[in-house]
């Protein structure tokens, strides 16, 4: 199985979410996963949109709160977003950037998102990839696959070397003791995207600018059955 992720990150309006949907057409291959992660407040709406065309989409958020419910002002909690989501995407760099979240309250995101039965894109970056993969207790990975992005190759435009991103996929699985799904992130693009998926030990691709474009994505998803 191959993943393709989209992370919209905090982009597009409602009206250009609705005008993605209308562009984009996905037929269902069993070979590949298609997750969509656009921004909370367009969950729901984007689940309907994917029921309505009958995509072969899954959504995932991209952000939960580490408690369950209460006074948490602000927070998105797991029963929030559950009926429409089955993915949650956790530990993204720039959530450890610029909103300084740790590795301890990151093992509690995937903790809560296991326990209501999401299934977890951890995402893990250099130069700590190891202490970030240990923070996590052992048993919730096997509910998680992990994005490995390298901080510089984010945005970029300078994506990381194939063969190097092949290795440390090789790393992250050898770490966790089984196959753990592993997709490489930053900088992949529709003219990129093949090496990655044809290096060995990388399932699939976290893909953020790219993704915003139907058009491209449509390229990027559709490169894993072209020759
Ligand atoms: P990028 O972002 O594809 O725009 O480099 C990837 C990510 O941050 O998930």
């Amino acid at each position: 199985m191959r993943y393709f992720i989209a992370n919209w990150k905090s982009n597009k309006t409602l009206d250009e979410t609705l005008e993605w949907f209308d562009q984009i057409q996905l037929n269902s291959n069993d070979q590949r996963q298609v997750i969509v992660c656009p921004p909370f407040p367009y969950l729901q709406q984007s689940y309907f949109e994917i029921k309505k065309r009958k995509l072969s989409i899954q959504l995932g958020s991209q952000n939960i709160s580490p408690f369950p419910y209460g006074a948490y002002t602000g927070e998105v909690t797991a029963p929030m977003i559950k009926p429409w989501c089955d993915w949650v995407l956790v530990g993204h760099s720039e959530r450890r950037k610029y909103f300084h979240e740790s590795n301890q309250e990151i093992a509690n995101k995937v903790r809560i998102a296991v326990e209501a039965k999401f299934r977890v894109i951890l995402c893990i970056d250099e130069p700590y990839a190891q202490s970030q993969l240990a923070a996590i207790e052992s048993e919730l990975l096997n509910s998680c696959i992990v994005a490995y992005e390298p901080v510089s190759a984010i945005g970029s435009g300078q994506p990381d070397n194939p063969e190097h991103a092949s290795q440390i996929a090789g790393q992250i699985k050898a770490e966790t003791g089984f196959d753990i799904p592993v997709v490489y992130g930053g900088s992949v693009k529709s003219e990129n995207v093949k090496e990655f998926l044809e290096a060995e030990g990388i399932d699939g691709v976290l893909v953020g600018g790219a993704s915003l474009d139907a058009t491209q994505w449509e390229f990027i998803v559709n490169r894993l059955v072209e020759n």
